[in-house]
């Protein structure tokens, strides 16, 4: 949640590493601060609470704050207040090393008290200033301050990706990684180390993804991965395949929209190169399973959190519709703490955007421990989960920045739907079905496209609910998950509270909720609970509920019904959710915006969430 950036070369540090820091923000940003080994090796250090902006505020000139060597970090807190000394990196006592880490020291208490006894004194209420204060300890037996970092972590329980300078080696950095990211990044002459691809894009696209235990001391001109036990490890080097430009807003005043506006193209790229139209079927490499394997199998366990668990719900609908195979649908963070019963013949799917959320990693590993296959899906190349995985799917829908997740959904419900076409097949699927969905699915980008124009529309619609306290969404089959998306949508960045309800469920609770004041954001497609959901939106009107329809064009009746209807074209039932979500995610944008709110930031959250 976090965020790291460390940059050693020939050129001044602090711009290198604030500029990486701002492409961090969006991971997590109550306070920031930066460590510079300055040309007269001396550790500066300049910490401060709230935005980066506030950083770079306290920063002195920048010719004060000369150096090729240094260390960032943005935190998001766990452990004390958003305070500028709580703030990383953290300095041992003599002021001579400096550390940032992400992720949870577990037993920080025990080690802190062990160093208060030996006369080490604290001045934050972080769980991470004990790495510094061990490191120290180590570094009084050793002059090498990688074998003095191992010692420390070997202590250490919990997760960390954790970087350190010291001012008695001012020619490198040591990172190392346990259950947190931790990049290293190759640039002439020049290394970085990341948390997060997206802060170094700019500089390098060659990079090496540390695995857990392992730890790397980067020179100017050199680095060499070892083990915890110090042993040499060979390093894999993985090229980034996305552009500078997805990491841009560009024209957008946001991320969030540029991510709403991509979905076309994020949408296509999901699908590219894996429909095989030949044989009226799809094609997913990665799953690393036989056809035999594929055919036998009788249950799916999908797991995931947020957003990911919103397209696992959908991947449920389309999954059993399409193949017949059961889906059962889980949060990992209940997952991981039941003794789920998980049949033969199951695989389990873990759905995560950024591939490193802590209880959808925790989820994989339990369900490796007990012998079942995982498949990962995921957006993030060379993330955890996309590492610890049996076999899986990229989405490849690009960064997506915005803490709202917009086009990892519409790209992880693409996926599942090619997955429902591989298993249909394979079970009892036409060719002339096979053929339609691969042909409708062909088009929907298309039909997104059309969408995204009625974008001015949604914000006059958005102008009339942006004050309301309270919103209901209602959707039924593969659209109740979509309507659990929306409210998610609109709670998380413009702090309006709102529910998402299977529309039937509305008459045993909630309706009594509706008055005039509260709007009901309803999705009707043309289908065959088309009168159903009527019956429903009758039973809002009857109290007055404002509502909003999703729908079908030249739909009448809808119209008679709504305040204000936005208009989707028609498709398979099973693709609907890829276009129905699309008004969802623009009337969300543009309320938080109209309530002038921070749509890419909102407060309390983080993109990707790396602690329990
Ligand atoms: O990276 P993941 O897909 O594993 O993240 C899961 C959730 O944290 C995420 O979807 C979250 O709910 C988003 N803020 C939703 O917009």
């Amino acid at each position: 949640m976090c965020g790291i950036v460390g940059y050693i070369g020939n050129r001044n540090a602090t711009p290198i590493i604030i500029e990486g820091l701002k492409r961090l923000e969006y991971r997590g940003y109550d306070s920031s601060g930066i460590a510079i080994i300055d040309k007269d090796s001396k550790l500066k250090l300049y910490k401060e609470s709230g935005k980066i902006i506030e950083l770079e505020r306290i920063l002195p000139a920048p010719k004060e704050v000369y150096g090729n060597i240094g260390l960032a970090h943005t935190r998001w807190a766990t452990h004390g207040e958003p305070t500028s000394t709580n703030a990383h990196p953290h300095t041992s006592c003599s002021g001579k090393i400096a550390i940032v880490h992400n992720g949870i020291i577990e037993n920080f208490q025990i080690l802190k008290n062990k160093l208060l006894a030996q006369g080490h004194v604290f001045a934050s209420e972080t769980d991470s200033e004990v790495v510094a204060h061990l490191i120290e300890h180590f570094s009084r037996k050793t002059d090498d301050l990688t074998l003095a970092v191992q010692e420390a972590l070997k202590l250490v329980e919990g997760t960390f990706g954790i970087a350190v300078i010291s001012e008695d080696h001012p020619d490198r950095i040591i990172a190392a990684r346990k259950g947190s990211p931790l990049i290293i990044g190759i640039g002439k002459n020049e290394f970085f180390v990341t948390s997060d691809v997206s802060a170094i894009i700019i500089h390098t696209k060659k990079v090496i993804y540390l695995h857990d235990d392992e730890i790397v001391t980067v020179t100017r001109d050199s680095f060499e991965i070892t083990t915890l036990e110090n042993e040499v490890v060979e390093a894999t080097i993985s090229e980034i395949d996305w552009d500078v430009s997805s990491i841009d807003k560009g024209q957008f005043k946001h991320f969030m929209l540029k991510e709403i506006f991509e979905q076309p193209i994020s949408v296509e790229n999901a699908f590219r190169g894996r429909l095989v139209p030949k044989l009226s079927t799809t094609r997913l490499g990665g799953l690393n399973m036989t056809g035999d394997e594929l055919r036998i199998l009788e249950k799916i366990q999908i797991v995931a959190c947020g957003t990911s668990w919103h397209a696992g719900l959908i991947g449920k609908y389309i999954i059993e519709h399409l193949s017949r195979v059961q889906v059962d649908v889980e949060y990992a963070s209940e997952f991981r703490y039941r003794n789920p019963i998980i049949p033969k013949n199951t695989v389990v799917i873990v759905i995560s955007q950024s591939g490193e959320t802590a209880d959808t990693l925790a989820a994989l590993r339990e369900a490796q421990a007990r012998g079942v296959r995982v498949l990962g899906i995921t957006n993030v190349v060379g993330s955890t989960i996309a590492r610890e995985s049996d076999g899986g799917v990229y989405i490849h829908a690009g960064a997506e920045i915005g803490v709202a997740s917009t086009k990892a959904f519409t790209s992880q419900v693409t996926v599942l739907s090619l997955l429902a076409v591989l298993l249909g097949r394979m079970r009892h699927l036409s060719p002339v079905f096979g053929t339609n969905f691969i042909n409708e699915l062909k088009g929907i980008p298309e039909k997104i496209q059309k969408i995204i124009e009625s974008n001015a529309q949604i914000r006059k619609i958005a102008e009339t609910i942006k004050d309301a306290t309270n919103a209901l969404y209602l959707g039924r089959g593969v659209n109740y998950p979509v309507a659990l998306e929306g409210a998610l949508k609109l709670k998380e960045i413009s702090y309006i509270h709102a529910e998402g309800y299977p529309a039937a469920e509305m008459k045993h609770g909630p309706i009594a909720l509706i008055d005039e004041n509260m709007p009901v954001i309803s999705i009707v497609p043309k289908d065959v609970i088309y009168d159903k959901i009527i019956s429903n939106l009758q039973e809002v009107k009857a109290r007055n509920g404002r509502i909003i329809a999703i729908a079908n064009k030249g739909d009448d009746v809808v119209s008679e019904l709504a305040e204000n209807v936005i208009y989707i074209p028609e498709t398979l039932y099973d693709l609907q959710p890829l276009l129905s979500v699309i008004p969802l995610q623009l009337l969300a944008y543009h309320v938080a915006d109209l309530r002038s709110l921070d749509v890419d930031q909102p407060r309390n959250l983080a993109k990707s969430v790396t602690v329990e």
